[in-house]
């Protein structure tokens, strides 16, 4: 079998793309620190537990299990959070891929596949978002990935790390299967917040700005759903293997829905009331992000076939319901 290092193996995006990798065939190996990670999460292979600066740790792990490529998921992504407190977004999300690379040329791991954002896009009027978009990110959290991003480059030209970059749009859903599914503490993204309201498990959902230039003044953004992403994932290995060479891929569908909109379809698909309200815009939040894009469609393969508005909601709010991890 062949072993792929998927560091945070424990999180939301990791943990799927655990199941994936062992349904093609490979065994994920995850490295996970568990700061946001979930031990019940992990379940389609080893696990090492370990912190992405512990270099002698990630030495250990490259000699035992000799992956023939990284995942790398591990990262802190709340883009609030990168305003108030951007150093660790420096240090946890730059210094630790940093410290990863370092440690896979030196194990001689060439294939990396990279877990990075549309936030590396920023605010951009009226531009359709392709891979050749200038980033301009607008919170640090989207500025450490593109400086991710640029340290890859580098590294490919000094050591031949070969890369696929996935610049993710924004991910919702959950295993159909309902063995994984998304659960932070604390929760900060919109599905799982208004799940959560609907349910009675928390306060309504507040609305941040009903003030942005959209035709319902909140922001848009485009979902995929988590298991099309990971498929993605997948086709990445697999296009590395074949000496296809480092890419750069947008993940989304090209389908833009705003937080109302979010709400009136999960208001469909649950036939529960919403309980919302209206505040403030947050920082750091573009008005649209939408990929424009479709090269990973007619590059890789991927067909994004479960990424509705309608089945995101749904599997969601089905895994929602079944309960959580405990760590
Ligand atoms: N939103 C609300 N109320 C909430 C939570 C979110 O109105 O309580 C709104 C946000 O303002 C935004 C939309 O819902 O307009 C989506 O917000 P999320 O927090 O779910 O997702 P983000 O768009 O902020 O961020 C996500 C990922 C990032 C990624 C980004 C790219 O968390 O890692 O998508 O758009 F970079």
């Amino acid at each position: 079998m062949t072993n792929i290092l998927v560091t945070g193996g424990a999180g939301y995006i990791g943990s799927h793309a655990c199941k994936a990798l062992s349904k093609a065939g490979y065994t994920p190996v995850t490295y996970d620190n568990f700061c946001t990670g979930w031990r019940d999460a992990v379940k389609f292979g080893p696990c090492e537990e370990g912190d992405l600066s512990d270099r002698t740790k990630l030495d250990e792990v490259f000699a035992r299990y000799q992956p023939a490529a990284v995942m790398h998921f591990a990262a802190l992504s709340q883009v609030g959070e990168s305003m108030r407190d951007p150093g660790i977004y420096w240090r946890n999300n730059v210094e630790g891929s940093l410290t990863l690379m370092e440690a896979a040329v030196e194990a001689e791991c060439f294939d990396f596949v990279f877990s990075s954002t549309c936030a590396t896009y920023g605010e951009q009027d009226n531009v359709v978002l392709d891979e050749g978009s200038a980033q301009f990110p607008i919170n640090a959290y989207g500025a450490s990935k593109r400086a991710i991003e640029e340290m890859l480059r580098d590294f490919e030209a000094a050591h031949g790390l070969r890369h696929v970059i996935f610049r993710y749009f924004n991910v919702a859903g959950a295993d159909e299967e309902g063995e994984v599914g998304e659960f932070h503490q604390p929760e900060t993204h919109l599905i799982p917040l208004m799940l959560d309201a609907i349910d009675g498990k928390r306060d309504a959902l507040t609305i941040f700005g009903t003030d942005y230039d959209t035709p319902d003044g909140t922001c848009i953004r485009d979902y995929v759903h988590v298991m099309d992403l990971v498929d993605a994932h997948v086709l990445g290995v697999k296009w590395l293997e074949d000496g296809k060479g480092s890419r750069v891929f947008n993940l989304g569908t090209g389908s833009g829905f705003s937080v109302r909109e979010v709400i009136e379809e999960s208001r469909n698909v649950t036939n529960r009331t919403v309980p919302y309200n209206e505040g403030p815009r947050r920082a750091g939040d573009c008005t649209k992000l939408v990929s424009g894009s479709r090269r990973a469609e007619l590059e890789l393969g991927w067909q994004p076939e479960r990424s509705t508005m309608k089945r995101m909601i749904s599997d969601a709010w089905r895994w929602h319901q079944s309960g959580h991890y405990d760590r």
